[in-house]
């Protein structure tokens, strides 16, 4: 990696983590977001990326392509970019284990639930239904398993009674915008890393739970 960390961000809609990492990059002089690629044509989060001045591709999946296919012209949109960390924010495609591969250690995404509960979608009315008392969001690195990559960082929230989905959604959204660019940061500040599948913060092995100071 050279001096500053070329980040190149995923998306499929609206790009409020996109925001939150293109305004924590502008404070932190040792990342970069140099691209935007979005699947959605219509992603609110490419707006976002022309008023930052950060370039943008959409990949629009083919009717009659399959999903290795797919991602390999994702790879090529991707590579023009040459990232140092790939970070997906509210990208909804499930990417193929051969895609995943390659990227080992410098792929890493949001989940809004606390991995390992709750993979998959849905996760705030499967917290509500659940009457679980917390929630929340994490930051993990991508390994070709689902939502199993090691958690780096974890937010929590409670969940209160009247909650409904948006409410909850809205909670742990703004829990999302503080944990993410400050994962990015570690990142671009070479402070963390994915070895055999576990995370590492300033070469301290990191919990399933995610970073939590001593
Ligand atoms: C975020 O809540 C993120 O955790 C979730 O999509 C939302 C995107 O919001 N990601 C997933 O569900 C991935 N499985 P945003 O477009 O406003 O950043």
């Amino acid at each position: 990696m050279t001096d500053c960390c070329r980040v190149l961000v995923l998306i499929s809609g609206n790009g409020s983590n996109l925001q939150a990492i293109i305004d924590g990059c502008d404070d932190n002089v040792s990342a970069e977001v140099v691209g935007v690629i979005s699947n959605k044509p219509d992603a609110y989060g490419l707006i976002r990326a022309h008023q930052s001045e950060i370039d943008t591709s959409c990949i629009i999946a083919r009717k009659d392509e399959t999903r290795v296919q797919y991602d390999q012209r994702l790879k090529q949109a991707i590579e023009k970019y040459q990232p140092d960390l790939i970070v997906l924010a509210g990208f909804m495609r499930i990417l193929s284990d051969e895609f995943v591969s390659q990227y080992l250690g410098k792929m890493i995404n949001i989940h809004p639930s606390l991995l390992p509960k709750y993979t998959g979608l849905n996760t705030h009315q499967r917290a509500i239904e659940a009457k679980d008392a917390e929630h929340g969001a994490s930051v993990h690195f991508v390994i070709p398993q689902l939502d199993a990559g090691p958690v780096i960082l974890q937010a929590k929230v409670p969940v209160y009674e009247e909650d409904d989905i948006d409410t909850l959604a809205s909670r742990v959204h703004e829990q999302e915008h503080a944990i993410y660019p400050l994962v990015v940061k570690w990142f671009s500040l070479q402070r963390l890393k994915m070895v055999n599948n576990i995370a590492y913060l300033d070469d301290k092995a990191i919990g399933v739970h995610g970073y939590a100071p001593d």
